[in-house]
């Protein structure tokens, strides 16, 4: 599903088509869009490999990824889900070598920054003036709108506590995440975890950031069992904390889980 930003709808018609062409092209597959008539401005891309193997190679291939990094700066990519033409299926194994590639990723990648700065608060040059809209970068994500929209699903009927998370994986798709609790307590999850296993299950294996929003004057971080599956599975993401009053702060996730625990130390 592809919601596209306001007054990008041209060029993302036009890196749609390019999309398309470049899979017929390559011989990787099809891809068809979909517009949905009772929402201005969403799509739906519907991609087809031709085969599991070509769509290993569409995935590596650098043009491809320029494409899509170009329609993740035009719009909000949600709910991918993938097909290939066929019998052909993704083998067990396949998938394994699969993940323990990308974690390798994950691990060397947290070992630096992604070049941002980390601040407790905005300093006061930074506040925002106006409407959230005006201030985000042109066609850029808006992570801490979609953690807001995830929080009003909580159901947080014993603590009252209500959190919403959003993580963006590297292609630009945003999944969310609440906290879900129930009357045994402990079997409570929390918005963050709630997102990252939703993000695994549906295939994603690489992040750049999560925004997390709660109702709090003090603005709530992640609780240490989430800040272990974070790391674990998205490496050093960019952790954006923000509450309803539009308060931000920034935080790189290795400051947050210093001397941590991961499979490094398993081997
Ligand atoms: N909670 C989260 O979802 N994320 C956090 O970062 C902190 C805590 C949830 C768990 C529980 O449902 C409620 O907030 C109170 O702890």
């Amino acid at each position: 599903m592809v919601d596209v930003a306001e007054s990008q709808e041209d060029g993302f018609v036009a890196l749609a088509r390019e999309l398309s062409a470049l899979m017929a092209r390559k011989e990787y597959g099809r891809i068809d869009v979909v517009r949905d008539e009772s929402a201005t401005l969403r799509f739906y891309l519907v991609r087809q490999w031709a085969s599991t193997a070509m769509a290993q190679l569409c995935h590596a291939d650098p043009e491809m990824q320029t494409l899509t990094t170009r329609l993740a700066q035009i719009a909000r990519v949600t709910h991918l889900v993938n097909g290939v033409t066929g019998r052909e299926a993704f083998q067990f194994d396949e998938r394994r070598a699969y993940t323990k590639a990308d974690r390798r990723i994950g691990l060397d990648r947290r070992m630096k920054d992604a070049g941002r700065e980390e601040g407790e608060r905005r300093t006061r040059g930074d506040r925002r003036v106006g409407h959230r809209r005006s201030r985000e970068q042109s066609g850029q994500i808006d992570l801490v709108a979609a953690a807001r929209r995830a929080r009003e699903n909580a159901d947080a009927r014993f603590s009252n506590f209500k959190v919403g998370a959003a993580l963006q994986a590297a292609d630009g798709s945003v999944i969310s995440g609440c906290n879900i609790e129930n009357a045994t307590y402990g079997l409570t999850l929390c918005a963050e975890r709630v997102a990252m296993f939703k993000a695994l299950s549906d295939g994603h294996r690489a992040f750049t950031r999560i925004a997390i929003v709660a109702d709090t004057e003090t603005l709530t971080p992640p609780c240490g069992a989430c800040r272990q599956i974070l790391w674990e599975f998205g490496g050093n993401l960019e952790i954006v904390l923000a509450n309803l009053k539009s308060e931000e702060s920034k935080h790189m996730l290795k400051n947050l889980l210093p001397l941590p625990f991961d499979a490094r130390l398993l081997s």
